[in-house]
């Protein structure tokens, strides 16, 4: 039985997600167009809402949550990060604010290992040779790239999805190092991972895959110093968030060849990449669709929902992130 309650989904969701509230919910406004909501367009539609399904690329600030007013209880993102919702801001109104997470590491885990692959062999570039029409025959000298076999991958984040990706490297034969302020019984003991030091990391690996959460302290975690400290032959993949790394610095170590290539799915002020990246041959990059297939969206839109119509009903919602909000 649906009740008196107002929600605002900001961005077309999977169905089964949509279905989920309108069972419990009077009124799912749903943002009519392709496109985010203007930021004044956010301020509009949030008023009076009584929980927000919110996406990414909203910037969930004090006007946001001071436009929604008082009643407003849940700002339930569709995604594991939240750095786009000022977490503060949203704890000292008493505003719930939840996450995805779990659901979306197997996509991720596998849109890492392909872009890995992607740039270690360099099939986008060979892919784009061929169409050209310029391809005059096989030759031993083509397009060689780099092996994956008894190579070393280092996770920066061993985490769910750090954890999934790094699982993923028995089939093809690696070694693993890992960076994480906890150590991994699980990588230690299933896959004989040795966990090391920031520096040892980026310098050791030829892979170095990274999974952190985006936070105030680690913008630019990677910056060019430790760029520079890669091995000329390694690859950097970016599956978490963009402003981990500098990519203006980044561009310039793939320019001079300082290390052999990069492949990105998130960007440091999306959707505009860095000056001179996308000329880069060395460079795989994809549009932030690290949890986009059709199973995994769907799980998430289930869930955003879930987590909302328990917030409306009194319940505490299952991906609360911010706890200290809830009083028992
Ligand atoms: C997430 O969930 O944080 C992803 O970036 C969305 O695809």
């Amino acid at each position: 039985m649906a009740g008196s309650h107002h929600v605002l989904v900001t961005r077309l969701v999977p169905q089964p997600g949509l279905e989920v509230l309108r069972r419990c919910c009077q009124d799912v406004e749903v943002n009519p167009h392709d496109r985010d909501l203007s930021h004044q367009e956010l301020l509009e539609r949030v008023a009076g809402r009584h929980a927000v399904l919110c996406v990414l690329t909203d910037h969930i600030d004090a006007t946001v949550l001071d436009a929604a007013g008082p009643q407003c209880k849940i700002f339930a993102n569709l995604a594991v990060g939240y750095d786009n919702i000022d977490l503060a801001e949203a704890t000292r109104r008493g505003v719930m604010v939840t996450n995805t997470p779990g659901v979306l590491t197997d996509a991720t885990a596998e849109l890492t290992w392909a872009l890995l692959l992607a740039a270690s062999r360099r099939i986008v570039e060979a892919d784009r040779f061929f169409r050209s029409g310029r391809w005059a025959g096989w030759g031993p000298m083509q397009f060689l790239g780099g092996q994956l076999a008894g190579q070393t991958l280092g996770i920066l984040g061993a985490g769910r999805i750090g954890t999934a990706v790094a699982l993923r490297s028995s089939g093809f034969g690696m070694k693993v190092l890992y960076c994480d302020a906890i150590r991994s019984q699980q990588l230690e003991t299933r896959l004989g991972a040795c966990r090391v030091d920031l520096h040892s990391l980026f310098e050791q690996s030829d892979y170095v895959s990274i999974h952190v959460n985006l936070t105030a302290d680690n913008r630019h975690l990677v910056d060019e110093s430790l760029l520079r400290r890669m091995k000329p032959t390694a690859c950097l993949v970016n599956t978490s968030r963009g402003p981990i790394i500098d990519e203006a610095a980044l561009v310039r170590v793939l320019r001079e060849g300082r290390i052999a290539a990069a492949a990105l799915d998130v960007y440091e002020n999306e959707p505009q990449p860095a000056p001179g990246l996308a000329e880069l041959d060395n460079v795989v990059c994809v549009p932030h669709i690290g949890s986009a297939t059709s199973q995994t969206r769907e799980k998430m839109a289930i869930m955003a929902a879930e987590n909302i119509t328990a917030a409306l009903t009194g319940c505490r919602p299952p991906n609360l992130v911010n706890r200290e909000v809830w009083k028992d």
